[in-house]
């Protein structure tokens, strides 16, 4: 005979809104009918089992709800922790009739949320534990639990505050079944379940049973109590061999909660450990971090708590010594739980790449040796953007070269080099994992202002003088102490018009390295010798007769003379971007692609050359404009390490949006016509110069 613990709904009603169902519903629940409904429930599971009952308690009208008073197994029954305070105080009554009961209170170590048997359902004949985490409950609760109760846990991440309790969206039968509502979970979870159960002992119910409470059902016997069950599943549970019983229970579904809510099990189908077997561990892993800088006003704090829920884990702040005032730096330590090693694995590192250190016992970064040729060992460290320091020996250790996506190569001598995977050398000494690893993430303050000076953001409109005029300056202070600015160019320079003005600033001295594809100097070229881009001449708007061979014509003649060199050495090309650069000496790299006409002899077709080309010509860059091409300036980007100013023009707010948003805090997009963009540029350039 089963047995259930159930509380009278003599004080039952929706006062305060801790859930979603309860929105909207404060003082609508009717206290006859719900006592009639819970009448109606208490008959069908007191026929099939033994039920005790709890006293209410006025002013606690959630007390019906027993599920979420704790969880009991054998004799030992763990109180819950309430994640509202509203629910707190059930605890207490709770805990006096479970001791009266004569059961063994055993409290939680950890002193997270729990939510009794509402987040943790026993899989009845195994020595299993489903666990609901991530709403009400904290996952490091699981690990208490498998100490307590000697059962595996398996972790369960709720995702959809409506199914804000494992026992809304899941349910295990006697016989190894379960039914289920997949989108209450995290993909994470639906495998395990999946993984777990075999296809013929799970059913996957859909939105119209998850929404009518099905899978908050109650067991009793042979049959299956709960508040509505569809066709579907009505013939699945028969099919199990189930009786199905519906009987209504809208009034407590006012407050969020059903059949299984209203009553929690005294009892558990729970065979005895294998004899000599091992103490069950909890797969919960744990580490703690250090987060310091200005967390609170960049926002850096809030962001670091997201990404570990976010990653599906739980944390607790150990320390936290906030800057009191906004030239002080805050300092947090962070205890995060994962469900998985790996999983822990995954979610510090997203950690470590926003700057936080790995705290426990100030390791050393751990080092495996490459064993192959341009093959890293499986777990890498790669790098961010930001200035990042490696531990050896005790020391910190800066990293050269710094880039993102590169592995982390120690040398014999002890420094440390940001390298690409296919530069890494078979004995390579390669950084893996997180430890002993250091990231300077440095953040500027949000600024709030309209008009904050190369702020990262996206500017449109009326923004674009005002940003062309700060970059001005910018580069004007640039030149003057001999720095660096880059140009990244795609061909729609061309196309609107811009060609004249780029080759104007780099006549002036304002660029100091031209990156681009083979288009791009193909219709410079085009332009300099026919006036017309991609056919269209652009004086006159128009396109010319034949106007479509202007550009083959060009990269042909081009490919006569050998190089773009020779094209101007020999007086063919007269004007434009290319000519420029020869004549004032500025490197340039025009990467190839698999689209490309011709190419031109300049073109670098060995896509491995082009990058290093590209890498070198980036170098010590103070500033890079990256003027209407995707797909070079992602290229650049990846090159580039934090504190390069970048500034993103296009006209296409989503591509601006792209390459500002990759990390570099230094960049700044104007959405606005290149060609426009560069002809602003060059008048404010030169009237202050
Ligand atoms: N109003 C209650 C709450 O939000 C309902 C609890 C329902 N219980 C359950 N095991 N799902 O806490």
């Amino acid at each position: 005979m089963m047995r259930y613990l159930m509380c009278r709904p003599d004080f039952f009603g929706v006062e305060y809104v801790i859930n979603p169902w309860m929105d909207g519903n404060v003082g609508r629940a009717r206290a006859e009918e719900a006592r009639r409904q819970w009448e109606g429930l208490h008959a069908l599971v007191s026929a099939r089992a033994e039920v005790s009952l709890i006293a209410p308690a006025s002013g606690l009208p959630d007390m019906p709800f027993t599920a979420n008073g704790g969880l009991v197994a054998g004799d030992i029954f763990v109180p819950s922790r309430f994640f509202y305070a509203q629910r707190e105080p059930e605890v207490d009554h709770h805990r006096a009739w479970f001791r009266s009961a004569g059961f063994r209170v055993e409290e939680l170590r950890s002193g997270a949320a729990f939510e009794g048997e509402g987040d943790a359902l026993f899989q009845p004949g195994q020595r299993l534990l489903w666990a609901g985490y991530g709403v009400r409950s904290a996952l490091e609760t699981h690990r208490d639990l498998t100490d307590i109760f000697q059962v595996e846990v398996v972790s369960l991440r709720l995702v959809d505050q409506r199914f804000y309790h494992l026992d809304t969206c899941f349910a295990p039968l006697p016989g190894g079944k379960v039914f289920y509502f997949p989108p209450a979970f995290d993909d994470p979870s639906v495998e395990t379940i999946r993984n777990r159960v075999a296809p013929e002992d799970r059913y996957e119910v859909g939105e119209e049973d998850a929404l009518n409470f099905a899978c908050n059902a109650v067991v009793a016997g042979d049959a299956v109590i709960m508040n509505y069950a569809s066709a579907a599943l009505r013939e699945r549970l028969n099919r199990w061999g189930f009786e199905v019983l519906t009987t209504p229970l809208t009034e407590f579904m006012l407050a969020g909660g059903a059949a299984k809510c209203l009553s929690l099990k005294l009892e558990q189908d729970l065979p005895p450990p294998a004899a000599g077997a091992p103490p069950v561990q909890s797969p919960v892993r744990e580490c703690t971090l250090e987060l310091s800088g200005h967390l609170l006003s960049t926002g850096l704090m809030n962001e670091a708590l997201d990404v570990v829920t976010d990653s599906g884990g739980s944390f607790s702040i150990e320390k936290f010594e906030p800057g009191a005032r906004r030239d002080m730096v805050s300092v947090v330590r962070l205890r995060v739980f994962a469900p998985s090693e790996a999983r822990l694995a995954d979610l510090t590192r997203r950690l470590v790449d926003r700057g936080a250190v790995v705290a426990e016992d100030e390791r050393d970064a751990e080092l495996v040796e490459a064993d192959a040729d341009g093959v890293l060992p499986e777990d890498f460290y790669s790098t961010t953007i930001y200035p990042t320091e490696v531990r050896l020996g005790g020391r910190w250790v800066e990293a050269t070269g710094q880039r993102m996506d590169a592995a982390l190569v120690v040398a014999p001598d002890g420094s440390v080099r940001c390298t690409l995977m296919r530069d890494v050398r078979r004995g390579d000494r390669v950084v893996c994992g997180v430890a002993g690893i250091r990231i300077r993430a440095r953040r500027p303050r949000v600024s709030h202002d309209d008009f904050g000076f190369m702020v990262s953001g996206v500017s449109s409109e009326r923004r674009v003088e005002v940003a062309v005029e700060q970059l001005a300056w910018e580069m004007r202070r640039i030149r003057a102490r001999g720095g660096r600015i880059v140009a990244v160019a795609g061909p729609v320079v061309i196309h609107t018009g811009g060609g004249p003005y780029l080759a104007r600033l780099i006549r002036g001295g304002w660029i100091q390295a031209l990156l681009g594809g083979n288009a791009l100097a193909a219709h410079d070229i085009e332009h300099a010798l026919y006036g017309t881009s991609l056919g269209v001449d652009l004086r006159r708007g128009e396109s010319v007769a034949e106007g479509h061979r202007n550009h083959l014509k060009a990269i042909n003649l081009v490919r006569r003379c050998g190089s773009i060199a020779n094209a101007v050495g020999s007086g063919l090309v007269t004007q434009g971007i290319m000519y420029e650069c020869i004549k004032r000496s500025v490197p340039f790299a025009l990467a190839g692609s698999i689209r490309d006409d011709g190419p031109l002899p300049d073109t670098i077709m060995d896509l491995v050359v082009a990058q290093r080309e590209y890498a070198r010509l980036l170098e010590g860059a103070d500033l890079v404009l990256m003027l209407s091409t995707m797909l070079h300036s992602v290229g650049a980007g990846n090159m580039i390490p934090a504190g390069v100013k970048m500034i993103c023009v296009d006209i296409n707010p989503a591509t601006v949006t792209k390459l500002t948003d990759r990390g570099s805090l230094e960049s700044t997009g104007i959405v606005t016509d290149v060609g426009l963009f560069l002809h602003l540029l060059t008048q404010r350039v030169e009237t202050a110069a």
